[in-house]
């Protein structure tokens, strides 16, 4: 299948621009230059339609990545630097590379020079652009053409044939006609943009049946749309020999697991359900450090998994994982690692089983799109995301079975109000948390010190980034009318006014 390969050397925004040439409808690949092997790297250029090579916290000087860029053009692949990968290809083509006459960080001011050239088409001549960089290309590769300038980088843009640079982010939503610049470049590169995720779902069959031989795998699912998708697809690719598995750690939200269980069924999925609650509020009992506690989490859930492979002599464990996840388990060296998500990071070293992961590459939406081409309920489809070790974060400090009773009573609330406003299509996430604090609160005529409920919601596409739900005050007070009311020792309800970033969606 025809392809961009998108080396990532390590910058913040590399992944997003995977992303944005994935939405215009063209397959990318996205490969760390500092994981991958040389050979991987070089064999990906070669089958590639087109390179693009992202920014980076490293400088040219340092000349870690000569070697690809170079392999870049030799195989005279059409290629697109972006901020460090456009100093980059300055570098290796003969231009000189110092520090800027002025770094700029933000919005900057670019002047277009070259509008006639097939990269700035539809482009105006100024556009404001989102530039992140100290050092700058000083001098142009000779017989290239310099496209444009800004004030700290007078060589802002180059082409020198097949090979574009440009100093500023486009795959960054702040950058001024960003897209149609990828846009623009992918017409140069002559690839036909007719790529869908939904597309995909014969070669991830082949590639898990690839995978697993004539082996046996067990899939962890929860009733979420990632792990049911991809327990679809394995159960395609290997028949009999995919045991869907379910552990119920009594940390599942109000009705769960069984709704899921029910409706896992009627699409041909039969979940072994494991009871494993005394396990987890054991393990979980005196934590409050919220990395501990998903680490322990994922620990107990990796020995179940183990235990319960070992019943069906299976070797394999087929996981929801998605591309997001990856991501934020600094997975990818030179990330630092936000969150331990259990699915990922939190498997013990040692863990046993061989991780088969056929979603690890794409994003929810893109996961969403899989799961309805296979026929998917829209309940699970729709259903908003519930972290692995689902309620064990959405209780603040320690794990007890009447907190995790608490926020189970008013997250079902939460939902039951939201729902019933006909808002579920058009919200991320909502949902409640129990906090580590009390509160003063007056139930009949006494005095009572009690629980504090954080009511969250967000809007996102693929929860890199979260903005905050306006709810209506009705609905907000309605919402902490009933859980004051309703849940025994909750005395206050506030909403969550954060956005992602600076905050995290969950609380923990
Ligand atoms: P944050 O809180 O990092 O969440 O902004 C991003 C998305 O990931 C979900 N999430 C998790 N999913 N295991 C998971 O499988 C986890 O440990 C976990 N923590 C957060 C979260 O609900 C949101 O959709």
């Amino acid at each position: 299948m025809d392809y961009v390969l998108v080396i990532d050397f390590g910058g913040q925004y590399a992944h997003l621009i995977t992303r944005r040439v994935r939405d215009l409808g063209v397959y990318s690949e996205f490969l760390n230059a500092e994981s991958a092997s040389l050979e991987e790297i070089r064999e990906a250029i070669k089958g590639a339609r087109g390179v693009i090579l992202s920014g980076g916290p490293s400088s040219v000087w340092e000349g870690k990545h000569d070697h690809i860029a170079r392999i870049v053009v030799e195989e005279g692949k059409p290629a697109l630097g972006i901020c460090y990968g456009h100093q980059l290809l300055a570098k290796i083509l003969g231009g000189s590379v110092g520090k800027a006459v002025k770094p700029e960080f933000g919005p900057t001011i670019v002047s277009v020079k070259a509008r006639e050239d097939p990269l700035f088409n539809g482009i105006p001549e100024t556009i404001v652009a989102w530039m992140s960089h100290n050092d700058a290309v000083l001098q142009p590769p000779q017989e290239a053409v310099v496209l444009a300038s800004s004030h700290g980088s007078p060589i802002a843009a180059f082409r020198h044939g097949a090979v574009y640079g440009v100093q500023w982010h486009p795959e960054v939503v702040h950058t001024m006609f960003g897209l149609k610049l990828i846009e623009n470049w992918l017409k140069l590169v002559g690839v036909e943009r007719n790529w869908r995720p939904e597309h995909m779902v014969d070669k991830l069959v082949e590639s898990i049946r690839e995978a697993v031989g004539d082996g046996i795998a067990i899939a962890a699912v929860s009733g979420g749309v990632d792990s049911t998708t991809a327990s679809l697809l394995a159960k395609k690719a290997l028949g009999d020999r995919l045991i869907p598995v379910m552990i119920d750690h009594g940390l599942h939200p109000a009705g769960e697991p069984w709704r899921s269980v029910e409706l896992l069924k009627k699409i041909g999925l039969e979940v072994e359900v494991v009871d494993a609650s005394n396990r987890f509020f054991e393990a979980l009992r005196g934590l409050t450090d919220p990395e501990e506690k998903r680490r322990v989490f994922g620990r107990v859930y990796a020995e179940i998994l183990e235990e319960v492979a070992e019943s069906h002599k299976a070797e394999y464990l087929v996981q929801g994982t998605i591309y997001p996840d990856i991501i934020e388990s600094g997975r990818r060296p030179g990330a630092s690692v936000i969150k331990t998500h259990h699915n990922v990071a939190g498997l013990p070293g040692e863990f046993k089983l061989k991780l088969v992961e056929p979603l690890k590459w794409f994003y929810k939406d893109e996961v969403r799109r899989i799961a309805f081409k296979l026929g998917v309920p829209k309940e699970i489809i729709k259903r908003q995301p519930i972290p692995g070790p689902a309620l064990a974060v959405r209780v603040e400090g320690e794990v007890t079975r009447e907190k995790v009773e608490v926020v189970r009573k008013a997250d079902a609330i939460v939902r039951e109000e939201i729902e019933s406003e006909g808002l579920h299509d058009r919200l991320w996430q909502y949902f409640a948390v129990l906090l580590n604090s009390k509160a003063t609160g007056v139930k009949g005529d006494n005095r009572v010190y009690g629980h504090v409920i954080a009511v969250r919601a967000v809007l996102s596409v693929d929860a890199m980034t979260a903005s905050v739900a306006r709810l209506q005050w009705d609905l907000l007070e309605r919402i902490s009318s009933r859980i004051t009311s309703e849940v025994p020792g909750v005395v206050r309800v506030v909403y969550d006014i954060t956005s992602k970033p600076p905050a995290t969606i969950e609380w923990e």
